[in-house]
């Protein structure tokens, strides 16, 4: 289906001399022009994405007029579509182009160029990527992609006068995106550029402010200060400080009535427990409650799987709405008994394949609930707390972030946890920020 303009248009504010470095770069009478490949990077909110979509139009509508094919990707074709084709569309359309957006097939037509969009994460686009001959690509929150995506990407463009546009916020030290291109940026001929907070002239010092509250940490130094550090030893370190701080009881949950909630299943195998958490979100999703939780470490059978997850749900949902379950996709069998079961008992509940997603996104979401104030767990949980205080990243993985998985630590608890939020958290995240 082809769908012409009626988009929304989008409100320019004075771009900083650092997003017109980035909008400029490719142009003839830049320093820069004869690089290959621009990476931006730097903190959150710090006008990357905007200015690098600005300067992809038109480097590639100006350098190829002619009809060229180019490459657009996003972590997922979700956050490809939300964070670069809608600010895209209403960018296109405060400059009057017109354009055609082929939602189902996932292009976009301008002048003679052809955008083909691409989520990094899944195999599918890899292959697609596969089969093309570009003369530009962009791709925004590159950090987050696969290297293999990456390094396919670059490869795919081979037209003469090709340029690459990156942008992410830092991961660690050791990152391929660091190692290979920043610190490389010489060797192969990329420019560098570096963004914080104060390079988005459209953010008030207040609106600052609020960011620099969302996270601490290590999230708070990449994030934040945009730097590429390392992340070593507790995980959740304000959790563990203070652990009391977090916990609820009926009474709050009384005084702070759960709209709705989600319930996350992680299945157990030869070491690992089988864990269900009900998570509920408050007026305006302003909290984020772990209300309830299920944790068995032992071998049960299936069929004892399934009638404890009716157990659950049956006293989920005799309290709260409660409509899905997102459940660990390794395991499609036991998921498929699961449904079966429950249509059986004749309980209503969708239940989904956990998106599993950046790990990092996940832990991300939680240390910035966590500081923003907005995260509580009910003391029933107990597994889960202790989850959330004795987590510790590995140190025989110093390049990756790694959630140490000894045996002994409750990763099971965790991974349903962030099953429970995954699909919503970046919508949560930013409420009341900006
Ligand atoms: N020149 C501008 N005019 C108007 N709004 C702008 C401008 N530059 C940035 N913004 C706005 O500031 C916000 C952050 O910008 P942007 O999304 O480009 O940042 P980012 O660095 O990509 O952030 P993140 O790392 O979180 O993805 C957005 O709401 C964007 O629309
Ligand atoms: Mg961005």
């Amino acid at each position: 289906m082809i769908k012409k303009k009626k988009s929304k248009s989008f409100k320019f504010l004075p771009f900083s001399p650092k997003q017109n470095k980035l909008l400029n770069w490719w142009r003839e009478e830049s320093p820069h022009h004869d690089k290959d490949m621009i990476i931006a990077d730097g903190s959150i909110r710090s006008g990357k994405t905007i200015a690098c979509i600005c300067s992809f139009l038109l480097f590639t509508q100006e350098t190829f007029p002619n009809g060229e094919n180019f490459i657009l990707a996003g972590k997922t074709m979700g956050a490809l579509k939300k964070n670069v084709v809608k600010p895209m569309i209403q960018i296109l359309t405060a400059w009057g182009w017109t354009y055609n957006y082929n939602r189902s097939e996932n292009y976009i037509e301008i002048g003679n160029n052809t955008y083909y969009m691409y989520g990094a994460n899944t195999e599918a686009s890899q292959d697609a990527l596969q089969g093309l001959t570009a003369a530009g690509a962009y791709a925004d929150e590159a950090a987050l992609f696969p290297q293999s995506f990456i390094d396919q990407m670059i490869g795919r463009c081979s037209v003469e006068g090709a340029k690459v546009f990156m942008n992410c916020n830092p991961e660690g030290p050791h990152h391929y995106v660091k190692a290979e291109f920043i610190d490389k940026a010489k060797e192969k001929n990329v420019y560098h550029l570096h963004f914080t907070m104060d390079d988005n002239l459209s953010l008030s010092q207040k609106v600052k402010d609020r960011f620099r509250r969302m996270f601490t940490g290590v999230f708070f130094k990449r994030f934040i200060l945009g730097l590429w550090v390392a992340s070593d030893g507790l995980i959740y370190q304000q959790f563990a400080d203070n652990p009391d701080e977090f916990m609820i009881d009926d009474e709050w949950l009384q005084k702070n009535p759960i709209m709705y909630g989600t319930i996350g299943v992680d299945f157990g195998g030869n070491t690992s427990a089988h864990s269900f958490k009900f998570t509920g979100f408050t007026y305006q999703y302003k909290e984020v409650v772990t209300v309830m939780e299920y944790y068995r470490h032992e071998r049960i059978t299936p069929k004892q799987l399934n009638e404890d997850f009716i157990d659950f749900v049956r006293r989920v949902q005799s309290k709260y709405k409660c409509y899905e379950a997102y459940c660990d996709s390794a395991e499609q069998t036991l998921i498929s008994g699961m449904e079966a079961a429950i249509v059986e008992a004749g309980i209503t509940l969708d239940i989904k394949n956990a998106i599993k997603g950046p790990i990092n996104d996940r832990i991300a979401f939680y240390n910035s609930m966590m500081a923003q104030g907005r995260y509580k767990i009910h003391k029933s949980c107990t597994h889960l707390k202790s989850a959330f205080e004795e987590a510790v990243y590995d140190e025989d993985e110093p390049t990756k972030d790694v959630r140490l998985d000894d045996g002994k630590m409750d990763i099971d608890s965790l991974d349903s946890q962030e099953y429970s939020t995954e699909y919503i958290q970046n919508d949560i995240m930013y409420i009341n920020v900006a």
